[in-house]
């Protein structure tokens, strides 16, 4: 791909990359995410019939869940471009999960869920500790009495070791699209960016119409620093998991999931 150039545009994130976001996260295995995740449910509020997720992205995962036929489920993204993909796929299977564009710093619902749950480190977006109180209340107002959060982060270990395989990463999508992957990681500032560059071509697939840049930041937490956060929320926290495990997270964890009530 050609390095960038004057004519690069760069946009807001998720608008471009919501096109093709379904094929960057190709290798990502949801439905064992989601068997995951209903497995949370099962053990911490076995009743659960409304669910919220937030920062659901292009909706693989409430649809997922769906599959299950257990949940009512409603599905929220601050991303317009991922909600317009995520209602698409929806409308393909005939789903009645009810997708909603709203920024999770300020949610706006008439009813209250069992369960909010919001997956892929969505929380790493926020790089301010009071916006990541601020969520929890949000989400507080939203859940039933005994409801229960859940939502995962990577730690600092997961970006040391995922920059080696996510770092110039290059794919060709389709005849319309290609991209490559830079990724870096400022363990002083604890900051992990990915700059997708992605490419537009004609339909012949050879000349390139348009380039995208956009710029992902990441604030990367370690599992003391959220559990300071948690407990200046009203939260109590009944349980940190190591990936995707149901065992108790440790020093060694990529990815740590919170479930609290
Ligand atoms: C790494 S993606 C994960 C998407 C989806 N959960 C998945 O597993 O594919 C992060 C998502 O967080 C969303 N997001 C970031 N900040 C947000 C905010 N303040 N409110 C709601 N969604 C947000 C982005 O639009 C994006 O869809």
């Amino acid at each position: 791909m050609r390095p960038m150039d004057d004519n690069v545009k760069l946009l807001e994130n998720y608008s471009v990359l919501a096109e093709i976001y379904d094929d960057v996260m190709s290798d990502v295995d949801y439905e064992t995410w989601t068997d995951y995740i209903d497995e949370i449910i099962l053990t911490h509020n076995p009743e659960t019939h409304d669910v919220l997720e937030l920062a659901c992205g292009t909706g693989t995962m409430a649809l997922s869940l769906e599959e299950l036929d257990c949940y009512n489920i409603t599905a929220t993204d601050a991303s317009s471009h991922m909600i317009r993909i995520a209602r698409q796929k929806g409308d393909e299977v005939e789903s009645a999960v009810h997708f909603q564009t709203m920024n999770f710093l300020n949610l706006n619902f008439d009813r209250k869920f069992d369960v909010v749950f919001m997956v892929f480190d969505s929380i790493n977006y926020l790089h301010n500790p009071s916006d990541i109180i601020d969520l929890h209340n949000e989400v507080k107002q939203v859940l039933k009495p005994g409801g229960i959060f859940i939502y995962d982060f990577t730690t600092p270990r997961n970006s040391r070791k995922a920059i080696r395989f996510l770092n110039n990463e290059q794919k060709k999508i389709n005849e319309f699209y290609r991209y490559r992957r830079n990724s870096s990681y400022n363990p002083k500032k604890r900051i992990h960016t990915n700059q997708f560059y992605i490419e537009k071509t004609d339909q012949s697939g050879g000349s390139v119409v348009e380039t995208y840049h956009e710029e992902h930041q990441q604030k990367i937490y370690t599992l003391s620093e959220i559990e300071t956060l948690v407990s200046k929320t009203d939260f109590k926290i009944l349980e940190r998991y190591d990936g995707f495990e149901l065992k108790p997270a440790h020093s060694k964890s990529l990815r740590i999931t919170m479930v609290l009530q």
